[in-house]
């Protein structure tokens, strides 16, 4: 481990990162009450949705009484666009982000001064849990726009002390010379986007395992221990997970610590985990594997009540702090596909393609119906030293194989040539679903 990426002196910590469980829950007590109180008392939703459920802010006596509290969906948010759900007036948000909206409405969430300076206050414990230091150059490579990643983790640095380059996501050909000329020791970037910056770096003729990079913060979809070794191995870098979804804030609900990398821990003093059964609603016990919900403890400007992030994910006792951790995302319940009755999520087959070394990390999953069985095609590209086509369809059949033994799932495997799969900029799409609808 090199001197710059080195795990916080524990004086260097915030009280709250190491207090006790007692003092965690006493504060997320008082916070969840107010919060409760904010909603009810200013956002026509919550307000309809409390009394519906017959629950009044006051009842709160206990943490576990949150459980007697109503769900957010995403469709609730969408159904007040585009500022319902503010729970400030409008002429109090100073910023506004807003979610991909790939699929119809965006979800809007909106920022006091003071969201964003807890924001950047969390980005910055996040940073330095990582492995950042004040005086350390930062290249943030997510997207900047109503996407929240590029902002946040730009707030963040900056609060820490760092020295910003707010690249962006695209031009990836730029992002290598910005790279190799500034020689940032810190890059902020989606985990398939920073493969891609790789694969560019080799297309260059350069090594990027000589560039001055050595920690990556990567979050904004599913990756997976495989994924995180493959980007470790290519840049000699230290790879750590971040998690958030712009409705909680962005990025910064939770963050891998460096000193452990066994799952991100929560900031669970702004933000208060849950994990359900996706289908019943019912709360699992930690260690559980479902779906998480989360609660905001300190927004002012879009406070979020139990919302269902559709993440799968079991909740951790604290290892390097006091906070919980989750275990890496498994993949979103709205990702998962299920096929002729067997459940797949993309991260399954990237686990599984990563092992072998003819096959890049390249790749996505099509399901068709063409007659009326479901049937799954794996497009993967051949790593550029893969060698010729016999190799590649070598390859192709021990892939599908392999997915049948451990998955239980019959699929083609198409072995592209390197270079023919889109490269995404941000967050990379794994499925194309085709089947027609019921
Ligand atoms: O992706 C916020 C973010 C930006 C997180 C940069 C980390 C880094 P949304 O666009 O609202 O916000 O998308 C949120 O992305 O519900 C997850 O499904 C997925 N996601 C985010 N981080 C991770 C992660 C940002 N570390 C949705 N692992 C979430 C797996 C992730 N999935």
């Amino acid at each position: 481990m090199n001197d710059r990426a080195r795990p916080p002196d524990p004086d260097e910590l915030e009280p709250i990162e190491t207090a006790s469980r007692d003092e965690i829950a006493a504060l997320q007590l008082a916070r969840l009450r107010s919060t409760l109180q904010r909603a009810y008392g200013n956002v026509a939703h919550y307000r309809a949705s409390f009394d519906e459920a017959g629950v009044d802010p006051a009842d709160l006596a206990s943490l576990d009484d949150l459980a007697r509290f109503p769900f957010t969906v995403k469709d609730d948010l969408r159904r007040d666009y585009p500022f319902g759900m503010f729970a400030v007036p409008r002429s109090q948000v100073i910023r506004i982000h807003a979610s991909s909206g790939t699929t119809g409405v965006p979800t809007v969430v909106g920022y006091t001064r003071n969201d964003l300076d807890m924001w950047a206050h969390l980005m910055a414990r996040s940073l330095r849990a990582a492995g950042a230091r004040s005086g350390d150059l930062v290249h943030v490579a997510y997207g900047y726009g109503l996407f929240t990643g590029g902002l946040g983790l730009h707030s963040g640095a900056e609060r820490l002390g760092c020295t910003v380059v707010p690249a962006s996501g695209g031009y990836t050909e730029r992002q290598v010379r910005l790279i190799c000329d500034f020689e940032p020791h810190v890059i902020a970037v989606t985990p398939s986007y920073m493969l891609a910056i790789a694969d560019e770096f080799e297309r260059q003729g350069l090594d990027p395992r000589r560039c001055s990079l050595q920690i990556g913060l990567h979050g904004a979809e599913p990756w997976t221990e495989a994924m995180r070794h493959e980007i470790e191995t290519r840049f000699a870098m230290m790879a750590v997970d971040l998690y958030g979804c712009s409705e909680a804030i962005g990025p910064g609900v939770s963050v891998e610590c460096m000193e452990t990398r066994d799952g991100p821990h929560i900031w669970e003093d702004h933000f208060y985990p849950e994990i359900v059964d996706p289908e019943t609603g019912a709360i699992l016990p930690d260690g559980e594997m479902g779906e998480l919900v989360l609660t905001s403890l300190t927004k002012e400007a879009s406070p979020i009540i139990r919302y269902r992030t559709r993440d799968l994910t079991r909740l951790l006792p604290g290892t390097a702090r006091t906070m919980r951790r989750m275990q890496r995302i498994r993949g979103r319940s709205d990702d998962m596909l299920i096929i002729r009755g067997v459940n797949l999520f993309p991260s399954q087959v990237e686990e599984i393609l990563l092992e072998d070394e003819r096959l890049s990390p390249h790749y996505y999953l099509e399901v068709r119906r063409p007659r009326r069985l479901d049937e799954l095609t794996v497009v993967v590209e051949a790593k550029t030293d893969a060698g010729d086509e016999a190799t590649r369809a070598a390859a192709g059949h021990a892939l599908a194989d392999q997915i049948k033994s451990r998955i239980g799932i019959s699929s083609a495997v198409t072995v592209s040539e390197p270079g023919t799969i889109e490269r995404s900029v941000g967050k990379a799409r794994r499925v194309f679903d085709l089947r027609p609808e019921d």
